[in-house]
């Protein structure tokens, strides 16, 4: 049976061409960590990081050199990197807006912060998953530190309003967080631009990169207002005890993912070097093929599209709820019977999934990737007609 891959929300596959490669050429020829030694293999694990940051700043930094390679921290994933700026900034007092769409990357930390004495408002997006900035506007208090939001929805692929939202954070000194885990590498991102103040990313989605990899950008005037989480060994300044307070070390304790960083440097290299817009434009065409394919079985009233219904602003995501039978029986007859890999459920967005009303039953989620074709989104399309139809019987 034919093996057709529709998780990449989760991670992608396949991986970008030669980030395989770019990690066994680490492990086999360099292995050397960074940082620590004064030797060749040293310096050039030193250069291939510092050559990646460069990389990750091109790509989301925007132009006016604000945003330098020593701003791009590496961690391990992008809900590590959301702790680590939502941890370090917040102090008891502060207030927090967030969309209703969020992730639990972004609200089990705030939700563990209540106890501190930070409080977060849910800025009430509308059931497709759109926000209305107004609706943002008109939460803001004299408390508000920060706004932390995703910029695109991991159950039914919305874009959020992040520029707006950050022109609107610029205009009322508040801190801009965007959590970029199903945008990066994927929709355009500058962070001049979009007045973002912190950009969460992770290294194994839209970046095409290894598992284990991931980071965030930030501005330097954040700096001094965050607290590291993680406090260790940098290979700097090793007389002191003190934390460093300079870039990259600051928020880099301890050794590196330096295998994951070569395959990162790979893929975000190999993206790089791709025509501008291709592969977004690519899982659009997808997403709009699918999308008419689901078309009639929702006429038909065998299940409901989730969210938008159309491609603009939003990813190459999409999310059904079967009208006559149980998702996750569905989602598991597709990886059986059809050799089609879905994520079921709520994804780890339990306050999407209310705003979206398919709380707490949940979705199939489809999402759709640079190698992903046509004929995959038909076959999808054939499954679902088959398993969703409210005369089926039997499973068999
Ligand atoms: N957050 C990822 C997803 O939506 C893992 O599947």
């Amino acid at each position: 049976m034919q093996k057709i891959y529709l998780d990449q929300a989760s991670t992608s596959f396949p991986k970008a061409p030669g980030t395989a490669e770019a990690v066994y050429r680490y492990m086999t020829d360099c292995g050397c960590n960074v940082g620590r030694g004064g030797y060749a293999g040293a310096y050039s694990a030193e250069e291939l990081v510092y050559d990646t940051r460069a990389l990750i700043c091109r790509m989301f930094g925007g132009s006016g050199g604000t945003i330098q390679p020593k701003n791009v921290l590496f961690t391990k994933n992008v809900t590590e990197s959301l702790n680590i700026l939502i941890k370090g900034l917040l102090r008891p007092g502060d207030h927090v807006l967030v969309s209703s769409m969020e992730h639990n990357a972004v609200m089990r930390p705030l939700v563990q912060m209540e106890k501190q004495g930070i409080r977060f408002t849910r800025v009430p997006c509308a059931e497709d998953g759109t926000m209305d900035p107004a609706e943002a506007e008109a939460r803001i208090e004299a408390q508000t530190k920060a706004f932390i939001m995703l910029h695109a929805s991991n159950v039914c692929g919305t874009v959020l309003p992040a520029a707006e939202i950050g022109a609107l954070c610029r205009a009322h000194g508040i801190c801009f967080i965007l959590d970029t885990a199903q945008t990066a590498g994927v929709l355009p991102l500058d962070m001049e631009a979009m007045h973002i103040d912190a950009l969460a990313f992770t290294g194994h989605k839209g970046l095409l990169g290894p598992q284990g990899t991931g980071g965030f950008l930030i501005r330097d005037e954040l700096i001094g207002e965050m607290e590291p989480l993680i406090a260790g060994g940098t290979g700097s300044i090793s007389h002191t005890e003190d934390i460093p307070d300079f870039l990259p070390d600051r928020f880099e304790a301890g050794t590196l993912n330096l295998p994951g960083i070569a395959g990162l440097h790979a893929s975000v290299e190999w993206l790089l070097a791709q025509p501008e817009g291709s592969i977004f434009a690519h899982e659009k065409r997808l997403t709009e093929h699918f999308l008419s394919g689901l078309k009639p079985l929702e006429d038909g009233g065998m299940l409901r599209i989730v969210g938008k219904h159309d491609t603009e602003q939003r990813t190459s995501v999409v999310s059904v709820v079967p009208l006559h039978s149980d998702p996750a029986e569905v989602a598991f007859r597709l990886d059986e019977k059809y050799g089609i890999a879905t994520r079921v459920g709520l994804h780890c967005a339990p306050s999407a999934h209310r705003t979206l009303r398919t709380f707490p039953t949940g979705t199939i989620r489809f999402s759709f990737g640079y190698a992903n074709t046509e004929s995959e989104a038909d076959a999808a399309v054939t499954a679902l007609k088959a398993l969703c139809c409210p005369e089926r019987k039997t499973w068999n």
